[in-house]
């Protein structure tokens, strides 16, 4: 059990100790103040119009270059602009559609360095000196791609909003089954997977229909890959 003096610092007696809580109560009653003037501080800052605000809005702006179907795009984008943003707002690409804003129709999807993806999870930023492909570039009117031509041929749509997100993933399908990229559904990895109709089901299952035109869209990939539909 321990004396209470030998719990004194070296060198304190106990008539010291009512001396240091004194001093103990001061120092303490003086940070609280600081510490209450600086969050003042902070808040006043926080609210007052201009200051803060300016800046953050100056510094979130970046220039951003991309090539999109073919042609180099100098932006000056917001930082947290998405590509789907970047494509229909500010390069006027329409054809690319926002479904949900959220990952899960598939209808913004677009080709980028050769690879599928929902535009609509992405910032634009990500993408410096990256090629773009959207519906714009694959085909015209005039000179459809193979995969629009086998759409229209098999019905492969109704109101057409999830159509050109099906037909950028669809070429991008064939492309990934081509360089023998594996599925949720593909059996053997050893081997090249399949252009089965499960395999086409499975990796169009990120890109919904709600005309549900999805067996006229396998049919229009599958002829496209070179198969009786
Ligand atoms: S709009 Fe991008 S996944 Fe729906
Ligand atoms: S054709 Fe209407 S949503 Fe697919």
């Amino acid at each position: 059990m321990h004396e209470p003096t030998d719990l004194l610092p070296e060198g304190l007696v106990p008539g010291d100790l009512s001396i240091s809580r004194r001093d103990l109560l001061i120092a303490g009653a003086a940070s609280v103040a600081a510490t209450t003037a600086s969050a003042a501080d902070a808040s006043g800052a926080a609210t007052r119009p201009g200051k803060a605000s300016t800046k953050d809005a100056v510094s979130s702006m970046m220039t951003v270059n991309l090539r999109v179907n073919g042609q180099p795009r100098e932006l000056k984008l917001d930082t947290r602009t998405t590509l789907l943003d970047t494509l229909r707002e500010h390069l006027h690409l329409t054809g690319t559609k926002k479904g949900c804003d959220h990952g899960q129709c598939g209808a913004c999807t677009v080709i980028v360095d050769g690879r599928r993806m929902n535009s609509c999870l992405s910032l634009a930023v990500m993408h410096e000196g990256a090629e773009v492909t959207t519906i714009e570039g694959l085909g015209t009117p005039d000179r459809l791609h193979p995969m629009q031509a086998a759409f229209v041929k098999h019905d492969g749509y109704q109101c057409g909003y999830c159509t050109p997100g099906q037909v950028c993933s669809a070429v991008a399908v064939l492309d990934e089954i081509q360089r023998g990229v594996p599925s949720h559904v593909t059996g053997d990895l050893n081997v090249k997977p399949l252009l089965s109709p499960l395999e086409l089901r499975e990796r169009m299952s990120g890109n919904i229909c709600r005309c549900g035109a999805y067996s006229n869209i396998v049919d229009a990939i599958t002829e496209v890959a070179g198969r009786p539909a």
